[in-house]
């Protein structure tokens, strides 16, 4: 029961219907809780998508961005919003099952992030509720050298304590240790639990 009360929080702040964040029986977080999460709905898993008008407030901080990466891409649905607006982008998933049911599975990568190298430079890297999995603190800094001139970072990720898709304020800061942070946007607050979905981009300094 406590369990389902987990998930049903965690649903309010990565956008999931309830009755799909019930089905998962054991949060565990790790590629088999992954794989399961995504196993067997070829209609997707349904997390919060950006609203063309939330992507284009961010694409605007990145008038001339070409290649993306979108790391944790589950079934790339960002992906395919990329594209439509003329960014070639790739994804990057440890899910094999996410990639199975991807809507762009030729362009989706199997790593784990926690070691992964990108195999080029890209104008933007995208990190949408996957940075409270990652134990890697220097996955950020990792993908420093791999961002083009005027390029960024976007992260979309839960903060506060108490739930695995969250991630603590002081983890992240330190995690963007090295970056001018240039937005940080609330997108929504549950004052009582003292959690909050945020949006941040990052530049290299
Ligand atoms: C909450 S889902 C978000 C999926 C997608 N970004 C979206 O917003 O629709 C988290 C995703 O991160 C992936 N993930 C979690 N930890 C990972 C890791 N260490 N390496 C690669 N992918 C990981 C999971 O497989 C899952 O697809």
């Amino acid at each position: 029961m406590a369990e389902l009360h987990y998930i049903r929080q965690a649903g309010q702040l990565l956008g999931v219907r309830r009755e799909q964040g019930a089905r998962v029986s054991r949060p565990n977080f790790m590629k088999e809780h992954w794989n399961k999460v995504y196993s067997g709905k070829p209609n997707g898993h349904k997390f919060r998508q950006f609203s063309v008008k939330e992507l284009s407030g961010i694409l605007a901080y990145f008038p001339k961005a070409q290649v993306a990466f979108d790391l944790g891409c589950g079934q790339g649905k960002l992906m395919k919003q990329l594209k439509s607006r003329d960014i070639d982008a790739y994804g990057v998933d440890f899910s094999e099952e996410a990639k199975k049911q991807s809507v762009v599975p030729d362009k989706t990568k199997i790593s784990d992030l926690n070691s992964f190298v990108p195999p080029f430079k890209v104008d933007i890297f995208f990190l949408k509720f996957v940075i409270a999995f990652i134990r890697n603190k220097n996955l950020l800094r990792r993908l420093k050298p791999f961002i083009k001139k005027n390029g960024g970072i976007v992260i979309l990720t839960p903060i506060g304590i108490g739930l695995k898709c969250c991630i603590k304020e002081k983890r992240l800061k330190e995690m963007c240790n090295g970056f001018i942070i240039e937005k940080e946007e609330v997108w929504y607050k549950d004052k009582e639990k003292n959690r909050k979905l945020v949006l941040l981009i990052l530049r290299k300094k």
